[in-house]
């Protein structure tokens, strides 16, 4: 434990975390803790729970068993709704924009679904113009304060996966949930979501899972590594790349 990056309490923290489907162990008794300051990626071979790990963290899935404490506050079964306004945002495996709405139109829906029912700085409810604000402070954090106008469908396909991390971000979370934000693009691309994590990952507990080892091991400072629904090793990338077990499991001829 003594080679840990971060110390203190965890903004998010599991115990014992599981979930069955039918007959599936599809996570088994997962204990994780996401600091601020720390990016956090969650790697393993396809199946091994991850995306159920994410979706039992943002709410869309109850847990089977096991506990989520969010600042020492238990949210363990608590509705995506709830959670994302309690701070933790998410994004998907699979782009989740609406095409057909401009690049602007997508981050103030995001910052409004969240914001709605809460009050702003003031005690006031927040109104329209609020969340194009945020809307707009979020496209700009991003890098597409110049493609607002734009027809989000019209966007590249590195473009939109920015989009989406803007669409997380309109909602001020605390903790970033991201499920394979470089699935599908290219080395320019990635360069560039590359830069965006590691500047994010200064100001809120980020949850990263890919598959993209090069990029994993250039920006985690900490690493949990899953197999078959369990947790079978974590700690910093340099200690993950030498460790045998892990090897066999799943990196292959990237150790
Ligand atoms: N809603 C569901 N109903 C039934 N089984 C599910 C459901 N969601 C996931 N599973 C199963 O749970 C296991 C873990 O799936 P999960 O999607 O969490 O894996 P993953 O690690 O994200 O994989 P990948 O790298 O392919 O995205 C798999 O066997 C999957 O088929
Ligand atoms: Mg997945």
């Amino acid at each position: 434990m003594a080679e840990r990056r971060v110390t203190g309490q965890p903004v998010l923290a599991t115990r014992g975390l599981s979930r069955n489907f039918g007959g599936l162990a599809a996570v088994r008794n997962v204990s994780i803790a996401l600091h601020q300051g720390e990016l956090h990626a969650v790697i393993g071979p396809n199946g091994a729970g991850k995306t159920t790990l994410v979706n039992m963290l943002s709410g869309d899935i109850r847990p089977t068993a096991g506990e989520i404490a969010l600042n020492g506050r238990q949210v363990g079964g608590e509705p995506a709704h709830r959670l994302a306004r309690l701070g933790i945002g998410r994004s998907f495996q699979r782009t989740n924009i609406f095409t057909s709405l401009s690049v602007l139109e997508n981050a103030r829906l995001a910052a409004q679904g969240v914001g709605a029912a809460r009050s702003g700085p003031d005690g006031k409810t927040w109104a329209e113009a609020d969340f194009v604000t945020q809307a707009r402070a979020a496209l700009a954090r991003v890098g597409l304060a110049e493609v607002a106008a734009r027809t989000a469908g019209a966007l590249s396909h590195g473009e939109q996966r920015q989009l989406e991390i803007a669409m997380t971000l309109a909602s001020h979370p605390k903790v970033l949930l991201l499920d394979e934000p470089l699935a599908g693009m290219g080395p320019e691309e990635s360069e560039r979501m590359t830069t965006l994590l590691k500047g994010l990952a200064q100001e809120h507990a980020i949850l990263l899972i890919e598959h993209d080892m090069d990029f994993v091991f250039a920006v985690a400072d900490w690493m949990t590594v899953m197999a078959e629904g369990t947790v079978i090793a974590e700690g910093k990338p340099e200690t993950i790349r030498a460790n045998t077990a892990v090897q066999d499991a799943y990196l292959g001829g990237h150790a």
